[in-house]
């Protein structure tokens, strides 16, 4: 049973929730603390947001861990949150599995190290059968790389006489990307008080509804989520048609 505070409206919960966890490093630097620190209370806080999300029935979850633009940063912050993840999946990988968690990961796995590379592969095969929530765990992720690669996949196909131009479909377009069989998500969060996507799931959330929330991701929990879900069931959605 969820706390009185973080009951929602059974059967009108976002189906899809995708997440950009923004704000680890003002959390820290708010503490006079390392960035490192505010990465490490971010992963804790995935935890709680995927909890969040098994307890209130939600089947979607996708996270924004590592996009493409992030290699910018200096090399021992990529090394952290590379590390971190590392640690989630090692980690965490038997509970999720024992709570009936999908993970999946998108976005261009060929930066990545061949370690990294193997345990997400790992466990994508070990929890391919459960089916209470899937996670996604974007990484290396980028919306315009991904709609590049879609385009250039259905080009190819083009040229080798295997599609007609005119079969050129939203439904045929959305099957090339890095979400295929992922239903768009509904809701969209972006913590931290910024009000930008950075690229995140651009095509996919053409009729998301958008939430920004003034906490910053490490102190992001239950609560939280439940109030943005609180906060969707408020909102009316007709998806460009008249009521
Ligand atoms: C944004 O904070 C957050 C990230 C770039 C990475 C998110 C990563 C985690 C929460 C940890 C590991 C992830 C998983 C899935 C285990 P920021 O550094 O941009 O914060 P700032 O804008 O305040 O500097």
């Amino acid at each position: 049973m969820l706390p009185a505070q973080n009951q929602t409206e059974p059967g009108r919960v976002p189906g899809h929730i995708a997440i950009i966890m923004d704000g680890n490093g003002r959390w820290a630097k708010r503490r006079m603390l390392p960035r490192a620190a505010g990465h490490r209370r971010g992963a804790e806080a995935v935890r709680k947001a995927v909890m969040g999300c098994v307890s209130q029935g939600v089947k979607f979850l996708t996270l924004y861990a590592f996009s493409s633009e992030n290699w910018k940063r200096p090399p021992e912050e990529v090394d952290d949150l590379m590390g971190l993840l590392r640690l989630y999946i090692r980690q965490e990988l038997q509970e999720l599995d024992e709570n009936g968690v999908r993970v999946r990961f998108i976005g261009d796995r060929s930066r990545l190290s061949d370690d990294i590379r193997r345990l997400i592969e790992e466990a994508e095969i070990k929890t391919g059968a459960n089916a209470k929530l899937t996670l996604i765990i974007a990484l290396n992720y980028g919306s315009h790389a991904e709609i590049v690669r879609a385009a250039r996949d259905i080009a190819r196909d083009v040229k080798a006489g295997l599609v007609d131009p005119d079969d050129i479909t939203e439904d045929l377009f959305s099957q090339r990307l890095y979400t295929e069989e992922i239903p768009d998500p509904d809701l969209v969060i972006r913590t931290s008080g910024e009000k930008r996507l950075s690229n995140f799931l651009l095509w996919q959330s053409a009729y998301a509804e958008l939430i920004f929330l003034d906490v910053l991701w490490p102190d992001f929990d239950e609560s939280s989520l439940a109030g943005a879900i609180q906060e969707y069931q408020a909102r009316e959605r007709r998806f460009g048609a008249r009521t």
